[in-house]
């Protein structure tokens, strides 16, 4: 399969591209800012699959006039077509509300939604039919979970995603492209820490990895349209 994932430098879209790059045959586009951490990746994956097929495209997603102009190009200098995209990069700004600068408000929107949402619009010409959109949001922005004060732009951006997602899954029902939310709980990553510092998640990022390489797979099989918490603990 070809997939493109975002936010593969480190924590769960790092797991979870390694993952992906040892089953099968896969073809695995990552993206991230940092060029060295995405080497690193790939040396990895390497490590664990000599034949892996991993390819890094350094790329800033809070540029949404460089994901839609440019994205689609370098993506297509490693692949014909994609069968699975996962939407995993997340930017986290934990601070007070009256605090957060419009600009620490905006980096959040663009890379938590706006993303997303131009990486499917612009990769769209090459979706394989049928294709799987996994779209990874939070617990923080699922609606009626547990709410937590400096999070607020941070939980808004990601139940923009899932509200995107069961949108666009009906939106695209009838041309075989499925589109699925997973709501992530505590996962021990860089993340994690920013949110809630000195808490220790249940789970570790090569640990939740395996839940969303193997959904990736295959979960468009029993699921479309659908926001999946994925929690085992609050927060
Ligand atoms: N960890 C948790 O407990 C938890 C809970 C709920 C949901 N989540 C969600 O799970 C996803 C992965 O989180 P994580 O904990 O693994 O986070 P992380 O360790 O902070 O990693 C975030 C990833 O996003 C990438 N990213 C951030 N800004 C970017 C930008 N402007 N352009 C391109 N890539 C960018 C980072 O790459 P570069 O810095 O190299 O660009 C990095 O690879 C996120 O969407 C997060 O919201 C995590």
């Amino acid at each position: 399969m070809n997939i493109v994932i975002t936010g593969a430098s480190r924590g769960i879209g790092f797991e979870t591209a390694k993952r992906l790059a040892s089953l099968g045959d896969n073809n695995i586009v990552a993206i991230s800012r940092d060029e060295a951490k995405l080497k690193e990746l790939k040396n990895a994956c390497i490590r664990e699959n000599v034949q892996a097929h991993l390819y890094p495209i350094p790329f800033n997603l809070e540029d949404t006039a460089l994901v839609e102009t440019q994205l689609l190009a370098k993506v297509k200098q490693y692949v014909t077509s994609i069968d699975i995209i996962i939407n995993n990069a997340g930017a986290l700004v934990n601070r007070p509300f009256e605090l957060l600068a419009a600009a620490e408000m905006l980096r959040m929107i663009n890379v938590n939604l706006m993303a997303p949402a131009l990486v499917v619009k612009t990769l769209l010409p090459m979706l394989s039919r049928p294709a799987h959109v996994v779209n990874i949001s939070s617990m923080g922005g699922f609606q009626g979970s547990v709410k937590f004060p400096g999070l607020s732009m941070y939980s808004a951006t990601k139940a923009g995603l899932a509200s995107l997602t069961e949108c666009l899954a009906e939106e695209f029902k009838d041309k075989q492209v499925s589109f699925n939310c997973l709501a992530l709980g505590a996962v021990q990553t860089e993340m994690l820490g920013e949110a809630f510092p000195g808490l220790v998640a249940p789970l570790r990022a090569h640990e939740m990895a395996e839940l969303v390489a193997d959904f990736a797979i295959n979960g468009n099989r029993f699921f479309n349209g659908k926001v999946i918490p994925v929690s085992k603990a609050t927060p």
